[in-house]
């Protein structure tokens, strides 16, 4: 059966001796309890390499926020999958909304970023969701559809029963607004159809399906109680111990 998975994503924060504090630190909390689900750390690139050294990794899973679109060369600046993966991550977050928005990533090349992530043995924790007027005229269904279609359906069933998949409404995300449970169930319960729709209902039902946007302590428990939300994408409140630990526990 497929997983129940709190992620967090760091973003653009923490220098590298404040990371390896805070890993430590989660590592150090998590240690002391029974967890009831997976817990996974996604950092800046600086921060993989020590991260995985210090911390326990049966308790911790660790991933890259990104990776690039092409498997080495010149292309200054980048991080390929293979690095990524030659530090000890496991993960890797890729389609998030900034990145798209910001950095012009498009379905086409997310889905090379998929391949090359999966090529070198990392899970992609691959992101969908629509933008607030999207939302509102109602085409949210048709664009995550787009957005799983033309980036992952053409694996074969096998590579994409090794990816988790998060939805994040773009209007949710650092706003302090979060989907209704109703809401996440809608489109979570949507996007598990769509994967069956196209690879069965038993590689769907083994899909971990995270919600992201604005999840913390106070509405996680209620979002994860959804039959079809498998955990959370945790931005802001995963950069703190105290506030990420009762998402965890949510669980
Ligand atoms: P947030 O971010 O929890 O700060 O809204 C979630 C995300 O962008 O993954």
């Amino acid at each position: 059966m497929r997983k129940n998975i709190v992620a967090g994503n760091w973003k653009m924060n923490k220098n590298l001796q404040e990371g390896i504090a805070l890993a430590e630190e989660l590592n150090e909390a998590l240690a002391e309890k029974t967890i009831n689900c997976d817990v996974v750390i996604c950092t800046p690139y600086i921060h993989l390499a020590p991260v995985c050294a210090t911390i326990d990794t049966d308790l911790i899973g660790v991933g890259a926020e990104n990776c690039a679109d092409h498997e080495s060369g010149a292309f200054t600046g980048e991080i390929s999958a293979s690095m990524v993966a030659s530090t000890g991550a496991q993960y890797v977050i890729l389609g998030h909304s900034e990145r798209r928005a910001y950095y012009g990533e498009t379905n086409a090349t997310l889905k090379t970023k998929t391949g090359l992530a999966l090529k070198n043995n990392l899970t992609p924790i691959f992101c969908v969701g629509e933008v607030l007027a999207e939302r509102e005229n109602g085409t949210y269904f048709d664009i995550v559809k787009t957005q799983l279609s033309e980036a992952l359906f053409e694996l074969s069933a096998e590579d994409f029963s090794k990816i988790v998949i998060a939805y994040e409404p773009v209007w949710a995300i650092g706003t302090g607004k979060t989907a209704s449970p109703a809401q996440a169930q809608e489109i979570h319960e949507f996007i598990r159809k769509t994967i069956a729709d196209k690879y069965g209902k038993e590689v769907a039902d083994n899909t971990s399906i995270l919600y992201g946007g604005s999840c913390n302590a106070s509405n996680a428990k209620e979002l994860f109680a959804n039959p079809d939300v498998d955990g959370g994408l945790i931005g802001g409140a995963a950069l703190k111990v105290e506030t990420f630990m009762p998402i965890i526990e949510a669980f």
